[in-house]
């Protein structure tokens, strides 16, 4: 039986990636700092994961000590490890790169055979965004390392589309642009599928979105039939944009960075190749 360490189990993708790894008949360790948190549905819809999985380890990535052995006897390490909010002590490089970094020294002291990482698609149309260099800094990393590796580079996920929801519940909905970039947002089920066959695969990077492309007016507009609101849609003109990164990056510099990543994302189209099943009107509907 293969052997995986899950790093940001407790997560919306790393909890779905250990219940995808399990289903295939891993033995699956997970990384969390807080063990309690996978013993409940997380806020959406997360499954729970802690009688799924075979060793839960508590450990920070900002304190090393805490993460001695943890790729012993492990054939795979897949990370979804990362800061997806601020939280005002520690700097995306912090987590995303150095955190990533000290897994990836244990995953070669131990001898793992193969390193699943996630990085974010379009990462190369967006190196200007620290957390994004964050990433691709440990994508070069992983890839110089003489290790086995995919790196897979996801569009947005469902859970970061529950804020259109959000909004439209609020009746307002902004705009940044046009609001006619497209993307195909992913479900995290879908794309721990596309993870765990990256074990068995060839490919180094893999890009992947989910089956439905919207514009971003559209996924307004899906959120706010489902909610049953008439939103009043704020048309934010991108100098606006540029003006709040500004001012944002005297705030603080994550702050800066999802301001960043909003208006990169508003001026390019983020379409990946699709994969999948999961709607998001179902995510939606489900979400109501
Ligand atoms: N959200 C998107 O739309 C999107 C799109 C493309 C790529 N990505 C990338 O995909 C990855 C996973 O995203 P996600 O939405 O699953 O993120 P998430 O739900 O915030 O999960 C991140 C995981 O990393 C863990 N973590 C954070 N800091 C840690 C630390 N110091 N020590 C140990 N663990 C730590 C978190 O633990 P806690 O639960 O304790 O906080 C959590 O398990 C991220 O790298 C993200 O940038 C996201």
């Amino acid at each position: 039986m293969k052997k995986v360490l899950v790093a940001g189990a407790s997560g919306y993708l790393g909890r779905h990636a250990a219940k995808e790894f399990k289903h295939r008949g891993y033995s699956v360790r997970v990384l969390v700092r807080n063990p309690e948190k996978i013993k409940v549905k997380g806020e959406h819809g997360e499954p729970v994961i802690y009688d799924l999985v075979d060793d839960v380890v508590t450990g920070d990535v900002t304190q090393p000590e805490t993460l001695k052995d943890i790729c012993t006897d492990m054939d795979i390490v897949f990370s979804s490890l990362g800061m997806t909010r601020p939280d005002f002590k520690h700097s995306s490089f912090d987590i995303d790169c150095m955190g990533n970094r000290i897994i990836l020294e244990r995953a070669l002291e131990a001898d793992v055979k193969k390193f699943i990482y996630i990085s974010v698609f379009n990462a190369e149309k967006m190196l200007d965004i620290e957390n994004i260099r964050a990433h691709e800094q440990f994508a070069g990393e992983l890839r110089k390392s003489g290790l086995d590796y995919t790196v897979v580079r996801p569009t947005g996920y469902f859970s970061d589309m529950i804020q259109f929801m959000n909004l439209a519940r609020m009746g307002i909905m902004p705009i940044l642009g046009e609001g006619d970039k497209r993307s195909n947002p992913i479900h995290a089920a879908d794309l721990a599928k596309i993870c765990v066959d990256a074990v068995d695969m060839d490919k180094t990077d893999i890009d992947a979105g989910g089956p439905d492309i919207f514009s971003y007016r559209e996924v307004g507009e899906l959120a706010a039939r489902i909610a049953g609101t008439s939103p009043f849609y704020l048309n934010i003109p991108l100098f606006i944009g540029e003006g709040l990164l500004a001012l944002s990056r005297f705030i603080n510099p994550d702050i800066a960075d999802i301001v960043s990543f909003a208006l990169a994302v508003s001026k390019i189209d983020s379409v990946a190749p699709t994969y999948g099943t999961h709607r998001l009107e179902d995510y939606f509907t489900a979400h109501v």
